[in-house]
């Protein structure tokens, strides 16, 4: 039988799926809907000490579209705005509702010991399954010295660790910037400080654009803006790349995130190394109801493997992550055109010419391909209009 249960230090999920920390889990209201309508779990928007000053800036968003598809988000947006009581009593609401359910306390407190270990003793006591440390938000935070500026310096994230290491009773994943030149340098500080996971990533820092009548960059608040935190399907590939980065270098449990829109993207992160995959970006553009999809996509998948469960998916793909001198350079691949669907653009030819090897030409009204000078790149099939072109 094939189930989408998992655990992850003891933790029981009744299936991979978790809300990030973010507004679809800044409300206990909407955390409830969220969980009747099946996630797994929520990471709650970052708590802080209730004297930290949370002033949020109009407007907090900037996309990137293609058509009308949201490809990516710039936020400028902070903390959590409940207080501690109010998340204290929510989280004994939503436990009593939804035992079954996973919640994670996301925190962050100034670089000080006492507001770190006050916070955690305080969610030490409630209902809460797991603590994830938030030292990777790249706007507003960092400015104070918190945030991401935490998650850049390895010294810092090492010495918060062990504070919160020295008083947590529940597990402890550190939430990862992927703004950081060499992320096994943090993973490696954070896990011999006592961490007992990690999540990542939280948002890449980004400039969203520049409106070219006024000069005022987006999203613009009253005229100016700040650098903000990029998330969505764009910033996918980079989350993957630092979950498998943090799996070569660990083998702690990692929640997975960033730019998961479907079943087939959280398999991908679970194959790198994810234990469980949180969602963001995909629920504030179409709702929590994007979960059943997920959850019936990745079962049939599990199923259509032979899988038990997403247990299974975990680590596949890391054997064959290597470096660039190890990978085979005697084996090339060719384009082949599929003339059905080749409307014999040219555009192939252009570009192949245009960008080095100038190996594609049209001859009698098809796609000849010169083995001499094709390199096997790849980049015709890429930017073929009409997906004719397949590399073999
Ligand atoms: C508007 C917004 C607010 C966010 N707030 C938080 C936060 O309070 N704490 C945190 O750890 N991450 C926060 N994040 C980051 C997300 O939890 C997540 O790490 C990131 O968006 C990547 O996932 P996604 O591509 O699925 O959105 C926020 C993201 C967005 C878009």
């Amino acid at each position: 039988m094939t189930t989408l249960a998992t655990s992850v230090l003891g933790i029981d999920f009744e299936n991979p799926f978790i809300l990030s920390s973010a507004p679809p889990t800044a409300k206990i209201e909407s955390i409830d809907k969220a969980f009747t309508l099946g996630w797994g779990g929520a990471v709650l928007k970052t708590i802080t000490p209730d004297n930290l000053e949370m002033i949020e800036a109009s407007q907090r968003y900037a996309s990137w579209k293609i058509g009308n598809k949201v490809c990516g988000f710039e936020n400028i947006e902070l903390l959590s705005h409940l207080t501690i009581n109010q998340w204290l009593e929510g989280i004994k609401y939503l436990k009593r509702k939804h035992p079954n359910k996973v919640q994670i306390a996301s925190i962050m407190a100034p670089v000080v010991k006492e507001e770190w270990q006050s916070l955690i003793k305080t969610f030490n006591n409630s209902e809460v399954d797991a603590f994830e440390l938030n030292f990777s938000c790249p706007h507003g935070m960092p400015e104070k010295g918190i945030g991401m500026a935490i998650g850049t310096n390895p010294e810092i994230s090492s010495m918060i660790t062990k504070w919160v290491m020295e008083v947590a009773k529940k597990p402890v994943f550190v939430k990862l910037s992927p703004n950081v030149t060499n992320i096994a340098e943090i993973v490696k500080a954070v896990e011999a400080a006592g961490a007992n996971g990690f999540a990542a990533i939280n948002t890449v820092q980004s400039l969203m654009g520049i409106d070219l009548d006024t000069f005022e960059p987006k999203p613009n608040v009253n005229g100016k803006s700040t650098f903000g935190g990029y998330s969505g399907i764009s910033v996918k590939p980079i989350g993957l790349r630092c979950v498998a980065q943090i799996r070569q270098n660990s083998n702690l449990p990692i929640l997975g995130m960033g730019g998961i829109s479907n079943w087939q993207d959280a398999a991908e992160y679970m194959c790198v190394g994810a234990d469980v995959v949180q969602v963001c970006t995909e629920v504030m553009v179409n709702g929590y109801a994007v979960i059943e999809a997920m959850k019936q996509g990745l079962l049939s998948y599990l199923q259509s493997k032979g899988f038990n469960s997403p247990a299974n998916l975990k680590n596949k793909a890391i054997a064959k992550l290597s470096s660039h001198e190890k990978l085979n350079k005697k084996m090339q691949v060719y384009p082949h055109i599929n003339d059905e669907l080749c409307v014999k653009c040219g555009k192939c030819v252009t570009i192949c010419d245009e960008s080095e090897h100038s190996a594609l030409s049209l001859v009698d009204g098809h796609i000849e391909v010169n083995h001499d000078s094709c390199v096997g790149c790849s980049l015709c099939s890429h930017i073929c209009p009409k997906s004719a072109i397949k590399m073999k």
